[in-house]
């Protein structure tokens, strides 16, 4: 393996990154993974998303954006055979320095709560647990209830 480079995601890295969401644990590859929603979510957030690359091989990848008041951070996956080298908290170091320069001041993730290693991981790299916090939902377009 040789030196990791980095680089923001743009649609090039979209099948790569794509295969790695979906061949790694705990992260739940659904339809606003699609194509044209990640090309929507970089459009809108230009050079936050990031990947890691290893020759030319995708070997991690983070969705990062903010509404203008919040950051968020969605789907940090790193290869199997890259872990333990320090990739994912790169990743993520870059994306809160980016937020940084954006003003933004907050930025959030979604931990599953059976995601052992995930929350290793962020607790070992200096994030804060939100406490007396409920995550809620709104299928958009549906009645209250729906879907839920
Ligand atoms: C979580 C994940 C991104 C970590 O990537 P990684 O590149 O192996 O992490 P790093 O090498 O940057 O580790 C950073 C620190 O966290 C620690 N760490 C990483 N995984 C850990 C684990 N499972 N348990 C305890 N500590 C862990 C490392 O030891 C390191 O600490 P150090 O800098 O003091 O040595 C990777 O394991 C992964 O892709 N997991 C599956 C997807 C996932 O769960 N993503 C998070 C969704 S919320």
């Amino acid at each position: 393996m040789g030196e990791i480079e980095y680089a923001p995601m743009d649609m090039s890295h979209y099948d790569a990154v794509l295969r790695l969401w979906e061949e790694t644990e705990n992260i739940a590859v659904g339809e606003s993974d699609s194509r044209e929603n990640i090309e929507r979510y970089l459009a809108r957030n230009p050079g936050l998303s990031l990947v890691a690359i290893d020759g030319e091989v995708v070997v991690g990848g983070i969705l990062c954006g903010h509404d203008g008041r919040r950051g968020f951070i969605w789907h940090l996956a790193v290869d199997g055979n890259c872990r333990g080298r320090g990739v994912g908290r790169e990743l993520a170091e870059r994306c809160l320095k980016s937020l940084a320069d954006e003003k933004i001041e907050k930025c959030y993730i979604i931990v599953l709560e059976n995601n052992e290693k995930g929350k290793a991981f962020w607790d070992r790299i200096g994030w804060c647990h939100a406490s007396g916090v409920r995550l809620m939902f709104h299928l958009v377009g549906n009645e209250c209830g729906e879907g839920c």
